[in-house]
């Protein structure tokens, strides 16, 4: 039996799918987070146990854990929260909840493995290499660099140009928000329960998760679902920047089976593992195949968002480069996939054109 946390969210459904799938019994613990869900979510695969209760709750989760061979904890109160006053709830649901499972598991003796997800905002900030200055760390960009429309961080020595590198696991950690911080600490808690125990424990830091069943414009919502519910709302995509800021863009049921291979390999893959495609795109790039997808499929991603006529949506819905900004965005960040090939043996099966003209009509949560 594999206990799956957040097995009703956008990720952890997929996972329980192919775990089922695969030959194992499933079971969901899932609080069905107001954040996350009006009611039963849809598409819940019937054959898996659910348990409707709260991580944070010993006595639930002493509960679900009867029976447990491995535990895969998605569950989390996601996104970059829209003010301090979400302070108290992330690290309730994140890091309290991580806390409280993992002393059950150490109370249940459990010897099965641990599979976390983490996050690429443990990094902050991507990782930029100078000519003459080798591997350097720009200072956060200056509004008047922004203003005058210069995006791209230059180096703190010479100020030159710099350019962005793929980041490995081995990277400077630096959560900048609450979520991303307690991301980190979920990290961190299930390390020091892993030296305790000898239990090993994977954390994988998914990047840009994109693909069916993905919450719509929410202001948790990633970049992908907010032009895509733009353009099912028959309006343009509005692309901050100039378009240019690098992202990886990983499809869920890629991040699924990350998971299921951690969960199921033959020897355990302790540690900390970039899950994404190792192609970089940037946002600019996304918004574009998009906006080609739909616009190729008109009719029905009108339907599925009730938004303008078919015939008119590409021409009107180009993706528009706007040059704004948000002081705090990162300019590029971007994973290197080796290590999840060498040691998970991960690598990503999805297609960027074909996953975003999937994405381009596919059920959106709360659409
Ligand atoms: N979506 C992304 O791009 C992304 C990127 C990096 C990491 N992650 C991580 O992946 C995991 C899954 O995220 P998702 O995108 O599927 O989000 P989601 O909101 O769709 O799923 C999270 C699920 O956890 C449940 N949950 C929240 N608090 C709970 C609690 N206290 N007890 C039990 N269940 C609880 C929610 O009801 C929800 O079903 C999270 O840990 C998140 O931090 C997501
Ligand atoms: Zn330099």
């Amino acid at each position: 039996m594999i206990l799956v946390t957040g097995g009703a969210g956008f990720i952890g459904q997929p996972i329980v799918t192919q775990l089922l799938d695969a030959g194992h019994e499933v079971r969901i613990l899932d609080l069905l987070h107001p954040a996350a869900h009006d009611g039963l979510p849809e598409g819940l695969d019937p054959r898996a146990e659910l348990v409707i209760g709260d991580v944070r709750d010993a006595d639930t989760v002493d509960r679900v854990l009867e029976g447990v061979d491995h535990v895969c904890h998605q569950a989390a109160m996601v996104g970059l929260g829209l003010d301090i006053d979400d302070i108290a709830d992330y690290v309730g649901h994140n890091d309290l909840g991580t806390a409280v499972l993992l002393r059950g598991l150490a109370r249940r003796n459990f010897t099965g493995r641990f599979v976390q997800a983490s996050s690429m905002v443990v990094y902050g900030e991507g990782r930029y290499r100078c000519a003459d200055h080798g591997l350097v760390t720009p200072p956060a960009r200056a509004v008047a660099d922004l203003d005058a429309g210069r995006f791209e961080p230059g180096c703190p020595v010479c100020g030159r140009p710099l350019t962005p590198e793929s980041i490995p696991e081995d990277a400077a950690l630096d959560p900048r928000n609450v979520y991303a911080a307690t991301k980190l600490h979920q990290e961190h808690l299930a390390t020091a329960f892993s030296r305790e125990t000898g239990v090993p424990v994977t954390s994988l830091r998914y990047h840009n998760v994109y693909g069916p069943g993905m919450p719509k414009d929410t202001p948790y919502a990633g970049v992908a679902s907010i032009f895509r519910s733009a353009l099912a709302a028959g309006r343009a995509p509005k692309v901050f920047e100039d378009g240019g800021q690098r992202r990886d863009f990983v499809h869920v049921r890629d991040v699924a089976r990350a998971n299921v291979l951690a969960l199921t390999a033959e020897e355990p893959v302790p540690g900390a593992f970039n899950v994404c495609s190792g192609t970089p795109r940037t946002v600019g790039e996304m918004a574009r195949a998009l906006w080609a997808a739909m616009g190729a499929d008109g009719g029905s991603a009108a339907a599925g968002g009730g938004g303008g006529e078919a015939g008119a949506l590409a021409a009107d819905l180009e993706p528009v480069v706007t040059g704004d900004y948000r002081l705090g965005d990162v300019r590029h960040v971007f994973a290197s996939a080796v290590r999840a090939a060498d040691v998970l043996g991960f690598t990503a099966g999805e297609d960027f054109d074909a996953g975003m003209a999937e994405f381009a009509t596919a059920r959106l949560r709360g659409a």
